[in-house]
């Protein structure tokens, strides 16, 4: 493993690919791979242990394509394996993904917050802990958008669905006071505007991939493994469908990009 060895990026599906262009804009110079198990999305309404075993099986693929880092760009993995993949894997370092409550609750002036997720994720001690930590003075209203992630997946962010799944997560919310939205699932900031045209634009929504994005930055500077020179280049694979994900690439990145399967 050295500089020029990947960086190592999985997700269910395309939630990831959030993540990955906050990673690309700050390490344009980085090798990445992102691996999709598309066959196998959702994982946010699975079993935990079923969702931390696919997470293993997925970490092993990436260190078999030499991965210097894995970015676990998806916060249900994150929720259900982030501990036991640092344990099981002692040598690599992990970047994870955890709902921002820690900014929400810092800069809230009403002192309520919304979060959606996924219901792994909510159930997982990352959740309770995060808020437990960060947010002891704030009301943290809660919300797992059941479909919304097979919505996105689909591509439809526009659909009379998608936009039926918002209002009913974010109206109630509203009605509450929150003047801050966490989004903690990869998949949905594809919905921002979507989002944001619900709650207003006094309500800030908070996408974590910049801040991901440099701690994945800070731990590579700190091991001396970043890529200055490049070449910049990005590998697609996923366990469904390659050429169904090609296109999704082609629709969320503007790029057309070799897309393999697993
Ligand atoms: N994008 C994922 C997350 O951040 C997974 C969603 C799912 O597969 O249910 O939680």
């Amino acid at each position: 493993m050295d500089k020029r060895s990947p960086v190592g990026v999985f997700d269910s599906g395309i939630g990831g690919i959030s993540v990955l262009k906050a990673l690309r804009a700050l390490l344009p110079d980085e090798f990445f791979i992102y691996l999709a198990d598309q066959a196998r999305v959702p994982y946010g309404p699975r079993p935990i242990e079923d969702v931390r075993r696919f997470s293993v099986e997925m970490t092993r693929e990436l260190l078999a394509r030499g991965s210097k880092i894995i970015v676990v760009a998806c916060n249900t993995a994150s929720a259900a394996a982030l501990h036991h993949l640092r344990k099981m894997f002692p040598d690599i370092s992990f970047v994870g993904m955890e709902p921002a409550v820690k900014p929400a609750a810092e800069t809230t002036r009403t002192g309520v917050v919304g979060v959606l997720a996924t219901p792994a994720t909510f159930q997982g001690e990352l959740f309770a802990s995060v808020v437990e930590r960060f947010a002891r003075d704030v009301r943290v209203l809660q919300h797992a958008p059941e479909g919304l992630v097979e919505e996105i997946e689909a591509g439809r962010f526009d659909s009379r669905k998608t936009l039926r799944i918002l209002r009913n997560a974010l109206l109630p919310m509203l009605a509450q006071g929150i003047d801050t939205v966490v989004l903690g699932c990869t998949h949905y900031p594809f919905v921002i505007p979507q989002i944001q045209a619900i709650v207003g634009e006094n309500v800030r929504v908070i996408d974590p991939s910049p801040a991901i994005a440099a701690q994945a930055q800070r731990l590579l500077a700190s091991a001396g493994l970043l890529n200055l020179h490049g070449p910049g280049q990005v590998r697609f694979f996923t366990t469904g469908d390659p050429e169904r994900l090609r296109l999704q690439v082609g629709t969320l990145l503007g790029e057309d990009s070799e897309v393999e399967g697993l």
